[in-house]
């Protein structure tokens, strides 16, 4: 929806700058496809259904695509309550309404391009999610499609079935970090969605170091959520994390420019990285330790 490329553009710029990728269950681009453009290590987001035959089905077709990494989100079993969406009636496809009407002509390009597109698919959850039928919201999504009552046992089990890199998306505590290490995950993100669920939730940021200690060498902890700038990128690994994940940095200039946009993004970000480590006076990343960092003294009380 950001742009007619959509994947195509991101799979295509993350292979030119050698990073990683990461396609959505909910992707309007096949697994197949991104992993044809992209020959850079491929991780798979996955959502836990309620539908268990649709769960092994996935996972046996991202076995099947090569995919490298498994990623179950376990922030989002149930929908937050995005206000926004529901005042502008946001709904995938999109849905004409007044509102909706008047966005589409003050972007005239985006919108031609959009309606040419062809009839708007959701590959990875082709014949279980019928497009034909209208309009479907992202919260009637996460209620009807997924399962609540996701539980350890169930990450459990398809650690097991998976059978390789295996990583949970949404952790922000130490205790869970180390039960995921326990029934055999490699690795965690500390994720609060993008602060797009639980309204209140504390950052990423804020979590990461006591998730870092609590997985020692156990997993690799990675981290999304706010990260646009290189001193960001920075800071995160400074404090333990071994890469950082980035959502609305790539996808709004997928929107403004396609896959030019997200390699100029990758691009600024490469050049911030090199000069501020220069700045630093860190020659390598394995120089990035948490003494590099000043911590604010915490208020009493
Ligand atoms: C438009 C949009 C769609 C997203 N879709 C998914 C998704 O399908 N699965 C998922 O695990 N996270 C999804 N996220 C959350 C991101 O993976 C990530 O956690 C978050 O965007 C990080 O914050 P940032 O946008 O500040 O970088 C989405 C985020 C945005 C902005």
């Amino acid at each position: 929806m950001f742009h007619h490329d959509g994947e195509r553009a991101v799979a295509a710029a993350a292979a030119k700058y050698g990073t990683m990728f990461g396609v959505s269950s909910l992707g309007t681009t096949s697994l197949e496809e991104a992993r044809r453009i992209s020959s850079g290590p491929q991780v798979y987001q996955f959502y836990f259904h309620k539908d268990r035959g649709l769960n092994r089905e996935m996972m046996a077709r991202a076995k099947q695509a090569g995919v490298e990494a498994m990623m179950l989100t376990v922030d989002s079993i149930t929908g937050g309550n995005r206000e926004r969406d529901k005042r502008t009636g946001f709904a995938i496809p999109f849905r004409l309404n007044v509102a909706g009407v008047s966005q589409f002509a003050i972007k005239p390009a985006w919108a031609f391009n959009y309606f040419r597109g062809g009839p708007f698919r959701l590959p990875q959850l082709e014949n279980h999610v019928d497009m034909g039928r209208g309009a479907m919201s992202i919260s009637h999504y996460f209620t009807e499609m997924l399962d609540p009552s996701l539980d350890w046992d169930d990450v459990a089990a398809m650690v097991r079935e998976w059978g390789g890199q295996f990583c949970l998306k949404g952790v922000m505590s130490a205790a869970d970090a180390q039960r995921a290490a326990e029934i055999g995950c490699t690795g965690v993100v500390v994720s609060n969605h993008g602060g797009r669920q639980l309204d209140g939730s504390r950052s990423a940021f804020d979590q990461l170091a006591e998730v870092v200690d609590a997985a020692g060498d156990r997993l690799d902890v990675l981290m999304d959520g706010g990260v646009q700038r290189g001193t960001h990128v920075l800071k995160a690994l400074s404090l333990g994390a071994k890469a950082v994940g980035v959502g609305r940095y790539y996808l709004f200039p997928l929107a403004a420019a396609g896959q030019a946009g997200v390699e100029l993004a990758l691009e600024l970000m490469r050049h911030e990285l090199e000069r501020d480590m220069r700045l630093m006076g860190c020659a390598s990343i394995a120089q990035l330790r948490p003494g590099n960092l000043r911590f604010r003294a915490r208020t009493p009380g």
